[in-house]
């Protein structure tokens, strides 16, 4: 039993998150935690609402809300629609949390301390129709790098390259649209990560397992001439973590915040401690999470996230970690996604464009969007949700294979043997076959599973339902019955045991069905089968069982082309 630190990117508290965003980080994190506790293992899974910065600030105002009460709102939401969703966070934190406050300005100090930090004046655009200073999303133009021309000013959604805002061509005020700007100085501090490249670049190299992508995101902001410029930490705003040093204040920065990228990732420290907090639970309990010194020593840390991520997870944060001199647990295991399109477009929030996670639960339950969506996880390349896939994988995959299996097995076992698992009969050559080719197929989903190859696993367990469905048709108990009803027992009572066999398989990806499976056959084993064989003698003969309901319903045509036209159009 190993113990396993899983982190989810932390979601902008402005609004509902789309499915694109879900899948990006939230649910395949959800989906490893739920496997590491299948496979026994000690997880602590930490999420949060990433809650400062000019994304809040600018929603609030829209909703005509203060910031503080916007926050608490949105934050409320998305933890229900996480519940909706089967998110099994160990903790849902918040980033604007005293926790947080305190860590941020704890790593602030210990930067400062060690040298890391360098107070410079800085040239700020300033708005004069706003009357303010426009730091990041304040700001718009166009991107320098790639020439998108909606660029915000702390990073191009586009070529995710980090910006600031003077690097913008034509800005414009992102509150007013006023072109009025003039470039003004203000004091801020920067965090020095030029000084910590070498240390970064090694620790980098150090981790020859992460998939291309994410090194390959790391290694070019590391490399690219302009890559790991030092880095502004402190805004002009009044939302945010006060800029503090350790728990003094910091002459000069009265009434300045730090950098929203600067406490965000440190809430996945702060949410585990808010956790304990939570339970009752003494320091210790959240450090032997987090401190090497304090018991992490032998934890593997795994993150998730956006490939727009990357470049935070693996030199900004690192940094702050690396400068603070302190034993905190760093990532092992950086798993990057690239985007999920909607539809022959991009999702998009701003727009309002494409299935948000509410919108989703109304028309169908959890099971069907987590299956969709990480059986089509944009991992080697981005992916796209169209109505015509999503209606054939549901209708395949879940209803025709799954769903089906389980519906003939348990009917046609009550129709002749009734509600118990029935005993007797014979195994044979079909019985040796099918317990071979599990084993093998089981041994390759774990492996799938352990190497956070979210697509393939999805297929090798898409490929152990189909290996039921095929043992059933070669067995053909209804045929066998009329002249070996033993036998016939004997495949009934091995097909009951893989239903419970495909729960504990499955409940990764569709918790919901799994559990309907799990109580119809009136078994709480949740134990992973190691040992195929054995796996399919857990149930022995004469458990009750009972039919549940249908697992899956198929999606009809009228539905998909409603769905289509009503979602076609902008989310108001
Ligand atoms: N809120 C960011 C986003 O949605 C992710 C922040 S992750 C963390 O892109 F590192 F800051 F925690
Ligand atoms: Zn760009």
């Amino acid at each position: 039993m190993a113990r396993i630190l899983i982190t989810s990117a932390i979601p902008y508290i402005n609004g509902i998150k789309h499915l694109g965003n879900l899948v990006g980080s939230q649910l395949p994190a959800d989906l490893f935690a739920r496997y590491a506790r299948a496979r026994g293992h000690e997880v602590m899974f930490i999420c949060a609402t990433d809650e400062h910065g000019t994304p809040a600030e600018l929603a609030a105002a829209k909703a005509g809300v203060p910031v503080e009460k916007y926050c608490a709102e949105m934050h409320a939401v998305q933890a229900e629609l996480a519940r909706g969703f089967r998110l099994s966070f160990d903790h849902f934190g918040r980033s604007s949390s005293q926790r947080n406050h305190r860590l941020t300005q704890h790593f602030a100090g210990k930067l400062a301390e060690n040298g890391f930090i360098e107070e410079r004046l800085e040239k700020q655009v300033y708005s004069i129709d706003d009357q303010r200073f426009l730091p990041d999303r304040y700001i718009e133009g166009t991107c320098p790098n790639c020439g998108y021309d909606r660029a915000r000013g702390d990073q191009c959604e586009n070529c995710t390259k980090q910006l600031d805002p003077t690097d913008l061509i034509n800005p414009r005020s992102a509150i007013s649209g006023s072109t009025r700007l003039e470039v003004r100085e203000t004091k801020h501090l920067y965090l020095r990560q030029r000084a910590l490249r070498d240390r970064i670049e090694a620790w980098i190299d150090s981790k020859t397992d992460w998939p291309v992508l994410t090194t390959s995101i790391a290694k070019k902001w590391l490399n690219d001439g302009d890559g790991l410029q030092d880095r502004g930490i402190t805004r002009d705003l009044h939302w945010g973590v006060p800029v503090m040093k350790g728990d003094r204040p910091w002459p000069g920065m009265e009434g300045k915040v730090f950098y929203v990228w600067f406490d965000a990732p440190i809430e996945y420290i702060a949410a585990t401690a808010e956790w304990a907090d939570a339970h009752g639970r003494p320091d210790a309990d959240w450090e032997r999470w987090w401190r090497t010194d304090k018991g992490a020593h032998d934890v593997t840390y795994y993150q998730f996230m956006g490939k727009d991520n990357v470049p935070f997870h693996t030199l900004s944060f690192p940094a702050t970690i690396l400068g603070s001199g302190e034993p905190w647990k760093m990532v092992d295991y950086l798993k990057s996604f690239n985007y999920l399109n909607y539809d022959g477009g991009q999702f998009s929030t701003s727009q309002g464009r494409g299935v948000f996670m509410d919108q989703a639960l109304s028309i169908l339950p959890a099971d069907y969007w987590r299956w969709w969506l990480l059986s089509h996880a944009p991992e080697s390349s981005d992916s796209e949700f169209t109505w015509e896939n999503f209606q054939a994988s549901v209708n395949k995959d879940l209803a025709d294979v799954l769903g089906n299996f389980v519906s003939r097995v348990t009917k046609f076992a009550r129709a002749k043997f009734g509600e118990t698992v029935p005993g007797g009969g014979d195994f044979g050559p079909l019985e040796t076959a099918l317990v071979a080719d599990l084993g093998a197929r089981v041994r390759d989903y774990a492996a799938l599973m352990d190497a956070l190859e979210v697509r393939k696993a999805a297929a090798e367990l898409r490929a152990i339902w189909v290996a039921g469905n095929e043992y059933l048709q070669a067995a053909a108990p209804w045929a066998v019955v009329k002249q070996d009803p033993a036998r016939a027992a004997a495949i009934i009572r091995l097909s009951l045991n893989l239903i419970r066999l495909y729960a504990v398989l499955s409940e990764p990806f569709i918790p919901d069905a799994a559990a309907t499976m799990l109580a119809a056959l009136g078994s709480d084993d949740r134990s992973w089968p190691e040992d195929a064989g054995a796996a399919l003698r857990a149930i022995p003969p004469g458990q009750a069982f009972s039919v549940p309901e249908n697992l899956f319903r198929k999606i009809t045509d009228e539905e998909r082309a409603d769905w289509q036209t009503r979602f076609a159009g902008l989310r108001s």
